[in-house]
């Protein structure tokens, strides 16, 4: 089969994202960011990010063609994000898909945002193997999944009940008067402190909750454990020591994600993790996930932070694979829909 010409549109939360891929090729991969704008409010704005998405949509895919040196009338597909994500993000994303769609008389494909995070590892150009196990950490969410087939065969494990791993982050910054997005600030602060200082909480993972949420995961109680420690010191007029707080915190979630993600990779017999979402930027995250699958024989797969974090590439990417593997387009009555499942 020839390699499909797609173009991928992803708005799902703050990064509107256009990517341009011919086969496994990667073409080009832009990004706008409403980010700066969600700052004063310490976290995404989902009408804030809805209208960024609107204004941004038509310059990214100008500057994505142009970059991938095609023009529109190239294109074999277009592919959009129909979610999980944000409803009036993702609405914006595929209302712009739908007109590219039927003005150019192309097929389009609604695509499901968490496989297309792990699509991403195709545009490597390293040669991909399944099954896998995959880890997706970003601001919006935290999943757990098995990969035995890209397009056919994809399992939920498990997620997060409340936050977000990278929520967690942007809520422990702010607790700690650091600036938004918190987890790179923590990540600095955290270079300073001892992450054995203070035992914060690992979330599900009391053997009451292995039954029924060994794959799941819980920041919230991390968060109040965090925000009543910094408390207590205050109230006893004793200084908050950040990079200790920032460390220890980083600590109790990475280990979380590492050893679910691991335990999955054990229990499933699978030997390969792959890791994907913007929190992959974490330096403590890699470096644990590599030390600990090293030992556990299992091979870890992180590709580049463009490709982790929220972008369009993976999203053309997942609809080049669907068109290989002979899947009809969508029709176009499909709409948002914010918790769509795997
Ligand atoms: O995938 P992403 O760019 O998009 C959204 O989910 O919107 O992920 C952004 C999230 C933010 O919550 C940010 O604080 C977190 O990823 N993040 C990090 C790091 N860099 C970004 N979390 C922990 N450590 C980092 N170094
Ligand atoms: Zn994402």
């Amino acid at each position: 089969r020839a390699e499909p010409l797609v173009l991928g549109i992803e708005t799902s939360c703050d990064e509107t994202g256009i990517g341009i891929v011919r086969g496994r090729t990667l073409l080009s991969n832009t990004i706008a960011s409403s980010m700066d704008e969600h700052a004063r409010y310490g976290g995404v704005v989902p009408e804030v990010a809805a209208r960024a998405h609107l204004e941004a949509l038509q310059p990214a895919i100008e500057a994505a063609v142009a970059e991938a040196g095609i023009t529109l009338a190239d294109l074999d597909a277009v592919a959009v994000t129909s979610g999980p994500g944000l409803a009036g993000a993702l609405m914006v994303g595929i209302g712009a898909a739908k007109a590219l769609a039927v003005s150019l008389d192309k097929p389009l494909y609604a695509v499901n945002h968490l496989v297309g995070h792990i699509a991403a590892d195709i545009l490597t150009g390293e040669e991909v193997q399944y099954p896998t196990v995959a880890l997706l950490v970003s601001g919006g969410h935290t999943s757990l999944l098995l990969v035995r087939d890209l397009v056919s065969d994809v399992e939920l494990l498990g997620e997060t009940m409340d936050d977000a791993a990278g929520e967690a982050f942007d809520k422990i910054a702010r607790i700690l008067g650091l600036p938004y997005p918190g987890g790179p600030e923590i990540d600095r602060a955290a270079a300073t402190g001892d992450p054995a200082a203070i035992r914060f909480p690992r979330g599900m993972s009391r053997a009451s909750d292995m039954a029924e949420h060994r794959y799941d995961f819980s920041f919230s109680g991390l968060k109040t454990a965090v925000a009543r420690w910094i408390e207590q010191r205050e109230a006893a007029g004793e200084p908050v020591p950040v990079g200790d707080v920032a460390a220890s915190f980083r600590e109790a979630v990475v280990d979380v994600l590492v050893t679910k993600a691991l335990d999955a990779c054990a229990r499933h017999d699978v030997p390969r993790l792959l890791l994907g979402g913007g929190v992959i930027a974490n330096r403590r995250l890699r470096e644990v996930a590599l030390e600990r699958a090293a030992a556990a024989g299992v091979a870890v797969r992180i590709p580049p932070l463009s490709l982790c974090t929220d972008n369009g590439a993976m999203i053309a990417a997942l609809a080049a694979e669907l068109i290989m593997s002979g899947r009809a387009p969508s029709t176009l009555a499909f709409g948002a829909d914010s918790t769509l499942p795997v």
